[in-house]
């Protein structure tokens, strides 16, 4: 990249990283995207940025342009601010053509991990789904293949596994949102050879952190955590409280921020995949991939402000 084109896009990233309110000391301190702090998949090595991007319902919209223009907003922000990690399903309506069709637009493709899910039962239906899939999100291979809510798990970890052999899928894995599936994930992570789990962690939804959490660490898998605010409940009781003057201490200017940041200190954890269809929040959310992170006190203290 030539001095100039680099400078343009530092300056763009910053421009996208700066929003009304943010102290200018963070801005000056943050100064590039290459700042985005990773983790490492345990079963490559390769690294990938701790926040992502969910998809469930925010992109979920038809072919209007004017519906379309805010994402295509979000997704650009997104990659400009270092984020890669985007999460789909064939589940989420629209959401993958949508994905596939912006990524494409931006020219975005090399530059994502992109991560969708089989949710169907039946061998033959799940091979077809989610070859349908990759043709709307235009990955083929597709970075990470997840079976959706466990549905005929152990059919579809069959093809995937042969998949993976044949470099149609780079990672596989497989997700829940409940609690409840947790014994159920863990039990496949003992049994099956897979890459990543995808379950729901917050400083709501703690539950993981008795078992799959640690489970993960043992046995090398990395860890998706959806439901990062748990689906936005967890702003209810926030919104009219000011943020703790503590926050400054690990780099936080909001909420979001202090909640997220609670999710990825955690060492079992690989990334978080926020949903939003709005720049600004996207912003907000990104920052939270930047400078330090929560010790076990400030975590306790990040928990005890949410209760
Ligand atoms: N079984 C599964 O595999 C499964 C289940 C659940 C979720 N997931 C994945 O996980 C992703 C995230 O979970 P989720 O979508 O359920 O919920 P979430 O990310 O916990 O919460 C999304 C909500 O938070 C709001 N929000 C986002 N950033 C904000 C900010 N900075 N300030 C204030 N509000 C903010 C969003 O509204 P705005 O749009 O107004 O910002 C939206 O209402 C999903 O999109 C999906 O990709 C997977």
């Amino acid at each position: 990249m030539k001095r100039r084109d680099a400078v343009r896009s530092i300056a763009t990233a910053m421009a996208a990283l700066a929003s009304p309110g943010s102290p200018t000391a963070w801005t000056r301190r943050f100064t590039s995207p290459a700042q985005m702090l990773t983790r490492r998949i345990p079963s490559t090595g390769e690294t990938v940025p701790v926040i992502g991007l969910g998809t469930w319902q925010t992109f979920d919209v038809g072919p209007a342009a004017a519906d379309r223009a805010p994402l295509e907003e979000v997704l650009g922000t997104f990659a400009s601010l270092g984020g890669k990690l985007i999460d789909s399903s064939p589940m989420y309506g629209n959401s993958e053509e949508v994905a596939g069709d912006l990524a494409a637009k931006l020219g975005l493709r090399t530059k994502l991990f992109i991560a969708t899910k089989v949710w169907t039962s039946g061998k033959a239906r799940g091979f077809e789904q989610m070859e349908d899939s990759m043709r709307k999100l235009r990955a083929s291979p597709v970075d990470l293949m997840q079976v959706h809510n466990l549905v005929d798990v152990n059919s579809h970890l069959d093809t995937l596994h042969d998949w993976k052999q044949a470099g149609r899928v780079r990672y596989v894995g497989v997700t829940h949102y409940t609690a409840a599936s947790h014994d159920d994930v863990a039990k496949v992570v003992a049994k099956r050879s897979i890459d990543f789990i995808q379950i729901n962690y917050s400083v709501g939804e703690r539950e993981a952190e008795r078992r799959l959490l640690p489970l993960a660490l043992e046995r090398g898998v990395a860890v998706i955590a959806n439901r990062p605010f748990a689906g936005g409940d967890l702003f209810r009781n926030l919104r009219s409280k000011p943020i703790p003057k503590w926050a400054e201490e690990i780099d936080c200017d909001s909420w979001a921020q202090l909640l997220l940041k609670f999710i990825v200190s955690h060492p079992a954890i690989t990334c978080a995949i926020p949903a939003t269809s709005k720049t600004g929040h996207l912003r907000d959310n990104m920052k939270a991939g930047y400078g330090r992170l929560p010790d076990e006190s400030f975590r306790a203290r990040i928990a005890s402000e949410v209760r």
